[in-house]
Order: C-alpha cells, then sequence, then structure tokens
C-alpha cells in the first residue's frame, strides 16, 4: 500500500479509537491557545493528541483506556521510567518540609560532588531548566572571553536560546525556518557550520569573536550524527588554540552513560550543561565548569552585594525539592547498573530494527548512542546536520508515529528515536520490533 493511503488509514483508526482524546481536544479549544497547553503539542501525527490520563515506569494509559509502552519518555525529561518510587519518595518528604526557600540546602553539596565525580567538572550551579543552564552557560562564557559571539552546529537543539535557533543558509546565518520572534538578526550573535567539519570550525574561531563553542557531543536532534574519528579533538584543539571556552550539552547523551558522553570517551570541557532527566522529570538542571574556569570565574564575578541578580539565575532556581528529586534520583534511579541494562535494551532494539530493515530491503538505516535509538529514512549515514535533515520524510515520520500509536507505541516527536529506561523492557523492545517489522513489510 502506498504511504499516503495508510497514512489514511491509520488517521482513521486513530480516530475511531480516542473519542474522549478528540473531545477534550475540541473543548481545549476555549482555554488554550491553538487548544495545547504548550505549542509543540500540536505536532502529535494524529489529527489531536491523546490525552494522557495516567503514566508508571516506561507505559502510560489515556483518557480512552489504552495503554501504550513509552518509548518517548517525554523528550528524555523520563528517561527514568515515569514516577520512579525512589524520586517519588524523595518528593513527597521534601515537599512536607519545604519546596523552594531561595537558601541553600545540603542536597545540593551532595548533587554536585556526584556530577563531579560523573561528568569530572569541578564546580557546579543549578537552573531549571537544560535551556536556563544553556542561557547562563552562554552569559558567563561572554563575561569571562569578553567576547560576543557564540558557535553552534548546523541543525543543533540546545532548547529555546535565541542564539542557538540559527542555521546556515546558502552559507549566510539565519533563523531557522518558522523561528518565533527571534530577537536580533541571527548573524549578529552566532557563528554556524557543519558539524564534523574541522576546517569551516577553525575558520570561523579564527575571527576571533566567539566566546564560545556549544555543542552536544553527537547531534540528537536531527537523528543522530555520531562524531568522526578526530573531531572532538579537532574541536578541543581549536578552541584552546583561539582562547574559546567549550561547553558540552549532555542534556540528551547522558544516554551514553552515568556521565554522559564526556565520560564515555574522554572529553574534556570547559563547562558542561544538562537538565530534563536528572531529576526524574521535576525541572531541574545544572551547568558545571572546570576547575580552570571556575576559579577565573571567581576571580572576575563579584561575591558581594554586587552580585548579578539580573543575567543568570532565577528565583526558584536551586530550589530545594528539586535538589531532594535530583539527589534520589542520581543516587537510586540513573544509576551505573541502570545504565547497563538500558544500553544492553538499546542494543537489542537497534538489532530488531535493523533486521526488519534488511529483511523488507528498505533503504533506510538506524544508529545508536547507548540507550537512544534512532533511525532515518535514507540509506546513508549523515556526517553532518543539513544531510540528516535532508533525510527528513515528514510523510513517512508521521506515518510511523501514527503506525506505532495505535498499536499501543509512542516514539519521541519530530524524530523517530526510542530511548530505554530503567523500568523498559525486553518485552516492550520486541513488541516495538514487531511493530516497525510490519510496518516495514507494508510500506516495502
Ligand atoms: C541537547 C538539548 N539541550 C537543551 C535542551 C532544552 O531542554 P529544555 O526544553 O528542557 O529546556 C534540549 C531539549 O530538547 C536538548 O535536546
Amino acid at each position: 500500500m502506498s504511504a499516503e493511503a495508510l497514512l489514511e488509514r491509520e488517521l482513521e483508526h486513530f480516530e475511531r479509537e480516542h473519542p474522549r482524546s478528540r473531545e477534550l481536544a475540541e473543548e481545549a479549544k476555549g482555554p488554550l491557545l491553538s487548544g495545547v497547553p504548550m505549542p509543540w503539542m500540536i505536532r502529535w501525527p494524529g489529527r489531536f493528541p491523546v490525552f494522557a490520563a495516567e503514566a508508571q515506569g516506561a507505559r502510560f494509559t489515556d483518557v480512552d483506556g489504552h495503554e501504550y509502552v513509552d518509548f518517548c519518555l517525554g523528550d528524555t525529561a523520563a528517561m527514568t521510567g515515569h514516577s520512579p518510587a525512589p524520586t517519588v519518595r524523595a518528593l513527597r518528604e521534601q515537599s512536607a518540609k519545604g519546596i523552594t526557600l531561595m537558601l541553600p540546602s545540603e542536597d545540593a553539596l551532595w548533587v554536585g560532588r556526584e556530577l563531579t565525580r560523573r561528568f569530572g567538572l569541578a564546580r557546579w550551579q543549578f537552573a531549571l531548566t537544560a535551556t536556563d543552564a544553556n542561557r547562563f552557560a552562554i552569559r558567563l562564557a561572554r563575561e569571562l572571553t569578553g567576547r560576543p559571539k557564540i558557535l553552534v552546529f548546523n541543525w543543533c537543539y540546545h532548547g529555546s536560546v535565541d542564539e542557538t535557533v540559527a542555521t546556515l543558509r546558502d552559507g549566510a546565518v539565519v533563523a531557522r525556518d518558522g523561528n518565533v520572534g527571534p530577537p536580533v538578526p541571527l548573524d549578529e550573535t552566532t557563528r554556524v557550520v557543519e558539524w564534523n567539519d574541522p576546517a569551516a570550525l577553525e575558520r570561523e574561531l579564527a575571527h576571533g569573536d566567539v566566546a564560545c563553542v556549544l555543542a552536544e557531543p553527537a547531534l540528537t536532534n536531527i537523528g543522530i550524527v555520531l562524531a568522526e574519528p578526530g573531531f572532538h579533538d579537532a574541536l578541543r584543539a581549536a578552541t584552546r588554540d583561539t582562547g574559546t571556552l567549550l561547553i558540552i550539552d549532555e542534556t540528551h547523551t547522558i544516554c551514553a552513560g552515568p556521565g554522559g558522553y564526556t565520560a564515555a570517551y574522554g572529553l574534556e570541557p570547559d563547562l558542561l550543561t544538562i537538565g530534563k532527566p536528572i531529576a526524574g522529570g521535576i525541572p531541574a538542571a545544572a551547568y558545571g565548569f572546570s576547575a580552570e574556569v571556575a576559579e577565573r570565574l571567581e576571580a572576575l564575578l563579584p561575591a558581594d552585594e554586587r552580585a548579578d541578580v539580573g543575567g543568570i539565575g532565577g528565583t526558584v532556581a536551586a530550589n530545594v525539592l528539586s535538589l531532594a528529586a535530583t539527589r534520589a534520583t542520581l543516587s537510586e534511579v540513573l544509576t551505573d547498573e541502570a545504565f547497563e541494562r538500558m544500553i544492553a535494551l538499546g542494543e537489542r532494539f537497534e538489532r530488531g530494527v535493523a533486521e526488519a530493515i534488511e529483511r523488507h530491503g528498505l533503504p533506510w538505516h538506524v544508529t545508536r548512542l547507548g540507550c537512544r535509538v534512532e533511525y532515518l529514512f535514507r540509506a546513508e549515514r549523515p556526517h553532518t546536520g543539513s544531510e540528516a535533515a535532508a533525510g527528513g520524510n515528514a510523510l513517512l515520520d508521521r506515518l510511523i508515529h501514527l503506525y506505532a500509536l495505535n498499536r499501543g507505541i509512542l516514539l519521541t516527536p519530530f524524530h523517530n528515536m526510542a530511548l530505554m529506561s530503567p523500568a523498559t523492557t525486553e518485552e516492550d523492545v520486541d513488541r516495538h520490533t514487531a511493530v516497525f517489522g510490519e510496518a516495514a513489510r507494508e510500506l516495502a
């Protein structure tokens, strides 16, 4: 059957099976802009989003009573599995003893030490979202270097950080298509180069006006685009040679292991940012500094009544509830042992998809980074964000997502990503393999 015809069949099936979600989606058009509480939620593959009822571990149910295996896991924010017991316990205990005070708690020290053990950076600060951690890290990099610009890789994503929603078009830096309300022309704030292109990186850093490179250690938001051998060495050398700070954003690449890609591959960033799952889904994020950067910052920033309360930080950042949840999550949920199991499940998922692609002779491929697996509808592995973007297929994306949803499986929206949590089982993975194989057979 053609992809168009299959999509039509699946859309009808979806509408038939989700009457309560459809009713709520209609009602939501009253109080909510565009009928959703957050703009991205209009992009689910049916004609309306599924309304969630309850979630536990790697599963959730919707308001029509269907149960799903969740491989989206809140786009990594629930990589711990939903409502992990140790985090819930810590939340219950801490919320009865205070939620937010603008005072430090002992948990902040424990979490700081644990992040140092995992990622190697010497000192830490806390925020509520990875977006904010990136914004604050960029501001500190500007302050330290006295330089105005940042450099990012084409088709990166680092949250709703103004300077990063930039792309290359015919060699010029412009706002990403459809980006709402960019504050200034992006070429005033940002240099953009392709991932895995050390020559372009060296050329752009040679201008001497870049405060920091902000990079995921593998692109994960345009499919997974891994670093080629030697690229990280070139990135570190080029940033060091030009006095540019290197910020590694581990928000997604924590999938590579307990200390993210940085620990797994021995990176040496100047700053590191992370958010999403570190508190089991409760808003929490962290940004860390190498000993050298921390020393330079402490010498530069006033530690008295002149300390800045405008550019970085926030009233509810580092609140005691987030930090209690982070401590419980890091000590009891996202443990070294949990990662071993999650990565083995990722390998099983990858094998299942690769075998189905091979069996049905489809020109697709699958990539894995730790416990994160992604398939792209093109035969060759992309080396840059542009190649990955060019390999996108909106029709197939929508069809596969809906096909899976109709059979009790939730994939991450915007791309074909699946994440394994400590609560995910081999049966969950095999269920996806069977459904993916069925879709591949119908499409082949
Ligand atoms: C690599 C990376 N950094 C930062 C963020 C921002 O996270 P948040 O939206 O939770 O602020 C994202 C979100 O997807 C991300 O993928």
